[in-house]
């Protein structure tokens, strides 16, 4: 797909010809007047939308590499197109009698996530397409609760804050554990922490949301296998690095990607580095027996087949057949392979360490870590908590705020004043928290750009100094 512009919009009318012609092999029948809209209304409705998404100042450009700020781009053009024309037929996957064949699409695309994962398959995998990493996480802790009633959850306080809301959603205690000076979760306090409570699963997070760090899987697991601990993983962020997690330069290391094959549950997001659009999580079991907790009756539906429908494994009703639909269309293209979906992972690995490299040689600014996916924070050389502050607002907001073509749009990360000192990096002052700058580098482009953005951060002026 070299022009993406102009494959998207011929596979959009391709899409929209060829369920049109399906539709028309039913036979005609006459559209209600009430439902008809006449152009004098559809035109200035539709300009109205289409000014509103492009507004100035109410539509940050997530597509154009210079955005290197949070989690966000949008899907891949083989992936709107695969998702407008199920879209059209709009199946619901909660039961095969809501879209069959989207339904076959899901089936077979958690089960590649398993694969990938190295799960226990044995020819059944449990699991589905959720609406979001944060259902996903729900459910994995749902069933971890219905396992080991009563007992507490162990999770690193740079996870997620979904898992702590979650487990008061559902009436279990959250524990924190420490995490180390990379902000991965500390073994040494998960030690304590099983020793000093009640504690039924251990959440580990394969990339966290601030800084991509990797818990350390490995030993967690160990752990808990020794303690009859369930561990659920959080790979939202980081899951599809598991295709490239070989130790080569431009991979990721593998010891704790591999060590996912063991746990007992997995959260991955398509909608992040699966090039899908929102509305594409997973959560996938090692144990298909776990099903039983999902166990319900339903009236209206599961009619059409003995089979299990998907609603019957999931907390959520109606799911988009058409999520299913996309992420199967942008697997074929993009297989889960070291070669298919890896290869568009590789470059963001390479951007990350590409930029952290420069910032370690620049005389204003630096690198808060090496990075561990794609994920760069960075902050000036100041020994003043309230100067690297201020010069994070002043670069965040001067390089957002200038000509289009010149912009750069970065994100901000609130940080405690004792984990950058963990780092290295010492500040005085009373601020207890500083913000650094943080950058999502989750585009393959952003290889091509991370030199020009180190040259226009070094170009945005010297730190401040206190006066
Ligand atoms: C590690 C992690 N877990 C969970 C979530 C929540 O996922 P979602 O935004 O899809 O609900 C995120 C989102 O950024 C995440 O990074």
């Amino acid at each position: 797909m070299p022009e993406p512009d102009e494959d998207l919009a011929v596979g959009l009318a391709q899409a929209v010809e060829a369920i049109g012609a399906w539709q028309q092999t039913f036979g005609d029948f006459a559209v209600h007047p009430s439902v008809q809209v006449p152009d004098a209304h559809w035109r200035p409705a539709f300009e109205e939308y289409l000014a509103k998404l492009t507004a100035p100042g109410e539509q940050y450009p997530f597509f154009h590499p210079h955005y290197a700020g949070q989690m966000l781009k949008p899907p891949h053009p083989v992936a709107t197109i695969g998702y407008l024309a199920a879209m059209l037929i709009n199946p619901n996957n909660h039961a095969l009698d809501g879209g069959p064949a989207t339904a076959q699409m899901e089936k077979e695309v958690v089960a590649d996530l398993a694969t990938m994962f190295g799960l226990p398959t044995d020819g059944r995998v449990l699991g589905h397409l959720t609406s979001s990493g944060t259902i996903g996480n729900l459910e994995a802790l749902w069933v971890a609760r219905n396992e080991h009633p009563g007992k507490a959850i162990a999770v690193s306080r740079d996870a997620h804050y979904t898992h702590e809301r979650m487990c008061a959603v559902l009436g279990m205690e959250a524990v924190l554990v420490d995490v180390d000076e990379h902000g991965r979760m500390d073994i040494d306090d998960l030690a304590r922490v099983i020793d000093s409570h009640d504690i039924g699963t251990i959440v580990a997070t394969i990339g966290t949301t601030g800084l991509g760090a990797i818990d350390p899987l490995a030993g967690i697991i160990a752990l808990a296998r020794d303690a009859g601990i369930r561990v659920h993983v959080d790979a939202a962020y980081g899951g599809f690095f598991t295709l490239i997690a070989d130790d080569s330069d431009d991979g990721v290391p593998s010891e704790h990607f591999r060590a996912i094959a063991q746990a007992d549950s997995v959260v991955v997001d398509p909608h992040k580095h699966g090039l899908q659009p929102y509305g594409c999580g997973a959560v996938l079991f090692a144990d298909p027996s776990v099903g039983r907790h999902y166990r319900h009756d339903s009236p209206y539906t599961y009619f059409s087949s003995d089979e299990l429908h998907l609603g019957e494994i999931s907390l959520e009703c109606s799911r988009a057949g058409a999520a299913a639909g996309a992420l199967w269309l942008t697997t074929k293209v993009f297989p889960l392979t070291p070669d298919g979906l890896g290869r568009v992972l590789r470059p963001c690995i390479r951007a990350a360490r590409r930029m952290h490299d420069r910032l370690q040689d620049s005389p204003s600014w630096q690198a808060l870590q090496a990075p561990e996916l794609d994920i760069v924070g960075y902050c000036t050389r100041t020994d003043s908590a309230e100067a690297m502050d201020a010069d994070s607002a002043r670069v965040f907001t001067a390089l957002a705020h200038t000509d289009r073509e010149e912009q750069w749009h970065l994100a901000t990360y609130s940080m405690k004043r004792s984990d950058l000192d963990r780092r290295g990096i010492e500040v005085q002052g009373d601020a207890d928290r500083v913000r650094i700058l943080r950058s999502v580098l989750m585009k393959p482009e952003h290889e091509f750009v991370v030199d020009d953005l180190v040259d226009v951060l070094e170009a945005s002026g010297p730190p401040t100094v206190e006066a």
